[in-house]
């Protein structure tokens, strides 16, 4: 465990300012420490009061039962996010907006609560039109626009199990994700503006779907108008559907534990796994966690900049916050079009009061240089976020000061898509920040740092972070594969939550999250798993073997390397590399492309066959074996010398 030891030592404390506390939920540290203990003691009360805040059809009857690794929570209770996020909020807020939009080339829109309800149930009345039922899953491939967050809301009102793909994967991704959801619906668009061109949506559809026979319908969101290929036996365009939608239909009650999304993402061995998140659970802890950490105020205009390909868009994007009758800003574009001013000039316009983006956007911003964001007053933003990967001390330092102009408290959320929502984050007004920690567990979440065999560390031990007690908005399962689930999160240590990452605790309790322990890499903060990025590389015709690996970039966070062995006497070349980089963009999407790709003559291996993956990292970042990239590397010689100390 040596290695563990984190060399940071960083000891500035952030104190929340007094004006921040005094309009805050929790006011001192005292608050949240007592609120804490309270919730150690019984979890099971803290969410349940919690749980009290939103509409419930009927009533649970059992906070919680757990059967370890299967939880359940709100047993019983019928309840319907779709109804939290809109209909609960007719009655005072129905002119206030909703959703406010921006689209990459300037056009802008608004939806009230009262809109955007109208608009719900009437694309709800489309789907179940078309004859679309309580647990048929449905596809979402579409770009950052408010009918996003509708065709999600609409899929919850009515039961639908929706899973969202991010807009930058490729067909064969899609084709991956409906091979495993068996969706029988697709919603996506006619294309979105990225930098200035068009990405074309509906073809990657169209290609995605050859192999699918069973997807019966594709909605298509005229966004572009760009010209596309139409089939009339599946494609029906959203406006024409909606045309004919007059009434809208109502909420359903569904159980609580009735699935609400899958959301595929990245693991350590084999396909992306598809994280099923449930309805009643998942809603208490994303209205909760948002009220808290983002402190949301009547008047606060929220702005996450996350993709609602990902989590951080489905939870803090969309339903927390429209749970809370909160007002979201969306951004369909990107941060340097037409101008790399383009997010600050948003948040003046807007006056964005909240922000909450990743520390790879932070990372470029510092690389544009201080004068961008200097250019404008910011003086709208009361409270700045990050989430995704650890932001580093500067970074940090950097936000809060050009940014934050010393005044914004700043939240470090630590959470994963499994977790659905923040489980380790500083809740502003209360809780004193310390540039690079993630600072403390939110009430109710029992979170430890311990050893190989499952005891807890002392501080500043590095170690496995691990969670000790089930939380409403946790994963239930992965679809299709309850083996898996079980396998990946629970088998470590019986009835305690596994997250894969390695943290520390310092003195104060304070966690400090300091990378994975497996081979997930977070390129821009997005996960993607090695073996998918060596699938796609082995599934060229000319390579044997591939191994990928991360080396630290300076604004992606993590870049990728891949270590290639090529078939017989196929020779290397800076056209094969090229083409096999391109090939991984094909396969999965631009963010795997792979930095630098180096042909092996063979890959290090243990004598039971195991990539050498830590000696791989090494000379991948410390760049050993350098020269020319494109020639054989014989690293069987390093092998010898490192085997020793694997296995
Ligand atoms: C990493 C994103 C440090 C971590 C919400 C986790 C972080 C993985 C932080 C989950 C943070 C997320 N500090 N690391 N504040 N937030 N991570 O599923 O390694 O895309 O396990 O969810 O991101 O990534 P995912």
């Amino acid at each position: 465990m040596e290695e563990l030891d984190s060399l940071l030592k960083e000891d500035r404390v952030f104190k929340p300012s007094s004006e921040f506390s005094r309009s805050a939920r929790l006011q001192t540290f005292e608050d949240y420490k007592k609120l804490y203990q309270s919730a150690q003691q019984n979890p099971q009360n803290f969410w349940e009061k919690e749980a009290k805040d939103l509409h419930w059809f009927k009533p649970w009857k059992k906070v919680l039962t757990w059967d370890p690794p299967d939880a359940q929570w709100f047993i019983g209770g019928k309840t319907n996010i779709s109804y939290n996020c809109l209909d609960r909020h007719l009655k005072t807020k129905a002119q206030k907006p909703a959703i406010l939009w921006e689209g990459e080339p300037g056009d802008t829109k608004t939806f009230s609560f009262k809109e955007l309800h109208e608009e719900v149930s009437r694309f709800s009345e489309v789907l179940k039109n078309l004859g679309f039922k309580k647990g048929d899953r449905v596809i979402i491939y579409m770009p950052m626009i408010p009918e996003l967050a509708i065709a999600m809301l609409s899929c919850a009102r009515i039961g639908l199990v929706h899973s969202v793909i991010f807009g930058g994967f490729s067909s064969s991704a899609i084709e991956d994700r409906l091979q495993d959801s068996k969706a029988r619906l697709i919603i996506t668009a006619d294309g979105g503006y990225r930098r200035g061109k068009i990405v074309p949506l509906k073809d990657n559809v169209d290609q995605a779907i050859q192999k699918t026979p069973f997807v019966e319908k594709v909605i298509v969101y005229q966004r572009t108008k760009a010209p596309i290929k139409w089939n009339p036996l599946k494609d029906l365009w959203w406006h024409e559907l909606m045309s004919k939608a007059k009434k809208g239909v109502d909420a359903i009650p569904l159980d609580s534990e009735d699935p609400l999304f899958i959301l595929y993402t990245s693991g350590t061995t084999g396909k992306p796994k598809g994280v099923v998140h449930t309805t009643g659970g998942y809603i208490v802890g994303a209205h909760t966690t948002a009220k808290y950490i983002f402190d949301l105020k009547e008047e606060d205009i929220y702005w996450c900049t996350a993709d609602i390909g990902w989590v951080t868009g489905h939870t803090y994007v969309v339903y927390g916050i429209l749970s809370n009758g909160a007002t979201t800003f969306m951004y369909e574009g990107a941060p340097d079009f037409p101008h790399k001013g383009r997010f600050w000039d948003i948040i003046d316009r807007y006056k964005i009061t909240i922000f909450y983006t990743s520390p790879t956007a932070i990372r470029a911003f510092i690389q544009w240089g201080d004068d961008i964001p200097k250019k404008y007053r910011l003086s709208s933003l009361r409270l700045l976020g990050t989430v995704g990967e650890p932001i580093n001390p500067q970074a940090w330092m950097w936000y809060h000061t050009l940014i934050g102009k010393e005044k914004c408290p700043i939240v470090d959320t630590w959470w994963q898509t499994e977790t659905g929502t923040i489980l380790i984050s500083p809740i502003p007004g209360a809780i004193p920040t310390k540039p690079g920690s993630a600072t403390l567990p939110f009430p109710g979440i029992l979170a430890d740092v311990v050893d190989q065999y499952g005891n807890p560390l002392p501080p500043n031990k590095g170690g496995f972070l691990v969670i000790k007690y089930p939380w409403p908005a946790m994963l239930r399962t992965i679809y299709g594969d309850h083996e898996r689930y079980k396998k990946q999160y629970w088998s470590n240590f019986k009835g305690i939550y596994w997250t894969g990452d390695e943290a520390r605790k310092d003195e104060d309790g304070y966690f400090w999250i300091m990378g994975r322990s497996d081979d997930v890499i977070k390129v821009s903060g997005h996960r993607l798993g090695s073996s998918e990025i060596e699938s796609a590389l082995v599934s060229h015709p000319s390579v044997a073997e591939a191994a990928v690996v991360a080396i630290p970039h300076e604004i992606k966070g993590q870049g990728i390397v891949a270590f290639v062995t090529l078939k017989g006497n196929i020779l290397s070349s800076k056209e094969l590399e090229n083409e096999l980089k391109q090939h991984v963009v094909t396969q999965i999407g631009a963010l795997a492309r792979p930095e630098h790709i180096r042909f092996a003559k063979q890959l290090p291996k243990t004598r039971s066959g195991k990539i050498m993956r830590r000696l791989l990292r090494q000379i991948a970042s410390e760049g050993k074996v350098t020269g020319d990239t494109t020639t054989l590397e014989d690293i069987s010689v390093v092998q010898t010398l490192s085997s020793q100390d694997e296995e």
